[in-house]
């Protein structure tokens, strides 16, 4: 009898956990079992959510909602009046990535809130539950009196335990400052967090990681994690220049807010949430962005050996352009970046965007001479366009600018918004000079516009200083990197320089995101001031192709550098920039990281690994080799004298014969690495 009763007990407890609805509350589950979100409002009908792994509270009630400057909030006074559930199981396939095929599977829960008191108001809720997180976001249906809206709040709020802050260690950079996202990661108590961008990761006391984000971004301003209790993190939309978060009109749908969930730091590099929550690909056949491997007029000018400005040290020349063509010729790569080239350079280039003209080059540089050259080469130039964040300036020139390019062959360009947070300039309605943030509502939509106009050239576009990564690399393919945190350059001028955990910290934080072009590759370490290096070894240089992925990837050092580094130089032609599959081996945020890839079409393997300022050994299980297969190992590590302070050029490279059986025991000196690519015995 009491087996009875407990069976049907289980049994009604299965139906509600399935399809579970009360008149009150609802909640979905992850396919796996282990998530449950569930949704309800609270004695006052505020709309509310909270999540439990494995029957145990994760995140407690965090309320949801937002406010407009005229009309009645969606805050309190709701009920919920309609719930209905759906399954979903596909499998997607990339144009290019870190995998070729991604699962998209997930049950969904959506639930109609509307107003038990108060004026008629209703909106949706629509939550995705996938094995490695969950994802919601707010769709708000045409209603009388809410046709143009503009959001003052959005009050979208992140629990975790108030009485953990102490113990949850939280990873990420402060929002809302000057230097928009690239600040060094502070790694501290929940409790030290007052405003952060996202991705923000955070380790519970029970070891599960979770990282905050959003996805696909469109028509919206994006937000910052605000934690005002303790345990409280709000989203705190990034606003317009006169105040207004958001200005839309019904219906509408809010980019979703994401929550990624994994057991370990490792299966955190795993997911692929953010990508399962972006539409399809909009602009057809993209054959023509092309992943590959670029060099270019950069570095020297963040080493002072050159300028962008035309001068004695102009670096931009028709000739030192044909150099680097040469360069890359010779040594398979596609790309060849020049910075500096057009006119707008002269002076203070930091404050002087209005100059910038993006169809005409310097005297001394020949864009249809040095196209033609490249092509003859079989060479790309890569294309530049800095906009010092005057996007007034900018977009008017735009289709010119991307139709002179398609005409010589350029097939990607970089962009640039050199500006602190908050003066990005464009010209408002009535013709007066305002400042924007980069994530605010206007420059999320400048992005769109941008990759819109490239696509018609067939062009696409790698941003720097851009709004932070959604995941709209699906919708939009041609959207091939971005920077959006600190990179290499930095190590050149930063102050400080990147530190050595920087890297092992970006994999589990930004990366979570999307690429980075963080521009790896260089391999003259010694210094270039007394103050500023590369505070790496060059195995861990060389790891960096791996673990930091980006479909477009640098050989960022100066070609007379490469010369000396033959060995090193020899791992980065053979590394790949795209993949048919990648998998997060072993880390621990801050502390090291191993990633494995396998090359797009290709039984072929490569893997990363790098540590921060702490030697260490790692043993790595090789399970992710196919089974039986046969590979030969070349494997690049730190030599026995290696260490990024004084002998950071000490490197080995062996041969081993391994299978999918071994475990590689690799040591990695102090900011050392290991770069490895698998060959399969054919
Ligand atoms: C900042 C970019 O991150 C860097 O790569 C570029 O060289 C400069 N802006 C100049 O455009
Ligand atoms: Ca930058």
């Amino acid at each position: 009898m009491g087996l009875v009763s407990r069976c049907g007990w289980t049994v009604l407890a299965m139906l509600l956990a399935t399809a579970a609805t009360t008149a009150m509350a609802a909640n979905v589950r992850s396919p796996d079992g282990q998530t449950v979100v569930t949704v309800d409002v609270d004695r006052n009908g505020a709309p509310r959510y909270a999540v439990a792994r494995n029957g145990t509270a994760v995140m407690p009630a965090g309320f949801l909602g937002m406010r407009f400057q005229s009309q009645p909030a969606f805050d309190d006074g709701f009920r919920v009046a309609g719930t209905s559930t759906s399954t979903h199981d596909a499998t997607w396939e990339q144009p290019w990535g870190e995998r070729r095929y991604v699962r998209d599977r997930h049950n969904e829960l959506l639930v109609t809130f509307d107003s038990a008191q108060g004026a008629a108001r209703t909106f949706n809720l629509r939550v995705r539950v996938f094995d490695d997180g969950f994802g919601f976001r707010y769709e708000v249906p045409q209603q009388p009196g809410y046709d143009a809206v503009n959001i003052t709040d959005e009050l979208t709020e992140f629990r975790l335990d108030p009485d953990a802050t102490q113990e949850i260690t939280a990873w990420w950079i402060p929002g809302r400052r000057w230097n928009r996202y690239e600040y060094p990661y502070l790694t501290t108590p929940l409790d030290a967090v007052h405003m952060a961008h996202t991705p923000m990761t955070v380790r519970l006391p029970g070891g599960l990681h979770l990282s905050f984000h959003e996805a696909a971004l469109v028509d919206y301003a994006a937000y910052v994690l605000d934690h005002r209790r303790p345990g409280i993190l709000r989203t705190s939309l990034t606003p317009w220049s006169d105040g207004i978060r958001v200005k839309t009109r019904t219906p509408f749908t809010t980019p979703w807010r994401t929550v990624q969930i994994a057991p370990s730091a490792a299966a955190l590099l795993n997911s692929s949430l953010i990508l399962n929550l972006n539409e399809p690909n909009v602009l057809g056949d993209v054959s023509w962005v092309e992943p590959g491997k670029y060099v270019g007029i950069w570095w020297a000018m963040h080493i002072n050996r050159a300028t962008w400005a035309t001068g004695p040290k102009h670096g931009a020349t028709t000739a030192e352009t044909r150099r680097y063509i040469d360069f890359a010729a010779a040594n398979g790569f596609k790309g060849v970046l020049v910075e500096g080239w057009n006119v707008g350079w002269d002076g203070d280039w930091f404050h002087n965007g209005k100059l910038f003209n993006f169809t005409q080059a310097n005297p001394d540089f020949d864009l249809q001479a040095v196209t033609a050259y490249a092509r003859s080469k079989g060479v790309r130039l890569v294309g530049h366009h800095e906009t010092s964040g005057d996007v007034g300036n900018y977009e008017p020139q735009m289709p010119a600018a991307f139709a002179l390019y398609e005409s010589v062959g350029v097939r990607q360009v970089k962009t640039g918004y050199v500006a602190d947070a908050g003066d990005v300039r464009r010209i408002d309605d009535n013709g007066v000079e305002v400042h924007e943030w980069h994530d605010g509502q206007f420059q999320v939509g400048h992005h769109l516009r941008v990759l819109r106009e490239a696509a018609k050239h067939k062009i696409s576009i790698n941003a720097h200083e851009p709004v932070k990564d959604t995941g709209l690399r699906r919708t939009y393919p041609n959207w091939i990197s971005r920077e959006g945190a600190r990179g290499q350059e930095y190590n050149a001028w930063g102050n400080p320089v990147n530190p050595p955990e920087h890297v092992a910290i970006l994999p589990f934080t930004r990366m979570l995101a999307g690429p980075m072009d963080y521009t790896p590759g260089i391999v003259d370490l010694d210094g270039f001031s007394p103050q500023h290096r590369v505070p790496h070894t060059l195995a861990k240089e060389l790891s960096l192709y791996v673990v930091l992925y980006s479909p477009v990837q640098m050989a960022a050092d100066l070609p007379e550098n490469y010369a000396k580094q033959p060995v090193a130089f020899q791992f980065i032609k053979d590394v790949p920039t795209d993949w048919d599959e990648s998998v997060g081996v072993a880390g621990e945020i801050g502390d090291y990281v191993a990633i494995a890839r396998r090359q797009r079409g290709s039984p072929d393997w490569f893997l990363g690994a790098l540590t921060d300022e702490n030697a260490r050994s790692l043993r790595l299980k090789l399970d992710f080799l196919e089974p039986r297969a046969r590979y030969v190992a070349e494997i690049y590590r730190d030599g026995p004298q290696a260490d990024w302070k004084t002998r950071p050029h000490d490197l080995v490279v062996e041969k081993r014969n391994v299978t999918a059986a071994d475990t590689l025991e690799l040591a990695l000196a102090s900011s050392g690495g290991a770069a490895i690519r698998f060959k399969k015995a054919r």
